[in-house]
């Protein structure tokens, strides 16, 4: 039986990177759940960033971000970037998280995040939602060695063990077991 709940926007469970920019000491890093891929050629992602946030001023002067996407056990610092402002807080400082240079982009990545984006602000927009939508052109990624595939090619979760985040309750997870292949394992109920 449905229990009807009213109009609702959870998505679940959603990624959570730490999306961040400024350069030098002034960079800083914010928690986004709103996160998707907009755009394959070339790549490109699109995250809801509110404009009152520290790190969209960073970004709009900056041009440029990193998207970096932190491990399960992570999940404390993630959740302290999410809850106070650069403004008033040295968030690099207080995480504990650690910077390294991009190879394209201006702002850092963040060491401890095992998958990492480096992007080019192309675009931004007001929804008819309300909501502020920013588009990054990725313009490099990166992955640990340790958490890709057998060809090295692509980055495979059960390594990466990512932090996911549960909207509903508002909960920190990480992933269970693996399933079947995609775009594959669905042919068996195609009827001849
Ligand atoms: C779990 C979680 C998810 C969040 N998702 C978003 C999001 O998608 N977009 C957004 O603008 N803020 C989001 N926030 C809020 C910002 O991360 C938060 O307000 C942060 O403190 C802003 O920091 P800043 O002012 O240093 O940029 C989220 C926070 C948490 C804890």
């Amino acid at each position: 039986m449905k229990r009807t709940l009213g109009p609702q926007n959870s998505v679940h469970p959603t990624p959570i990177p730490l999306v961040m920019s400024g350069v030098g000491e002034e960079a800083s890093m914010l928690a986004v759940a709103w996160v998707m891929p907009a755009g394959s050629k070339p790549p490109a992602l699109a995250l809801i960033i509110g404009k009152r946030h520290h790190t969209w001023d960073l970004i709009e002067r900056c041009g440029e971000f990193t998207v970096n996407f932190a491990p399960a056990r992570l999940y404390r610092e993630v959740d302290y970037c999410g809850v106070v402002s650069g403004r008033d807080h040295d968030k690099v400082a207080d995480s504990g998280l650690t910077l390294v240079e991009s190879s394209v982009v201006a702002p850092p990545m963040i060491a401890e995040c095992p998958y990492n984006h480096e992007c080019r602000l192309v675009a931004e927009y007001e929804l008819p939602t309300g909501s502020h939508m920013v588009i990054g052109e990725v313009v490099q990624s990166h992955a640990n060695e340790d958490t890709l595939n057998a060809e090295g090619t692509r980055v495979d979760v059960a390594h990466m063990d990512p932090l996911v985040y549960a909207t509903g309750n508002r909960e920190y997870y990480r992933l269970g077991e693996r399933l079947d292949a995609a775009y594959s394992c669905g042919k068996a109920l195609v009827k001849e």
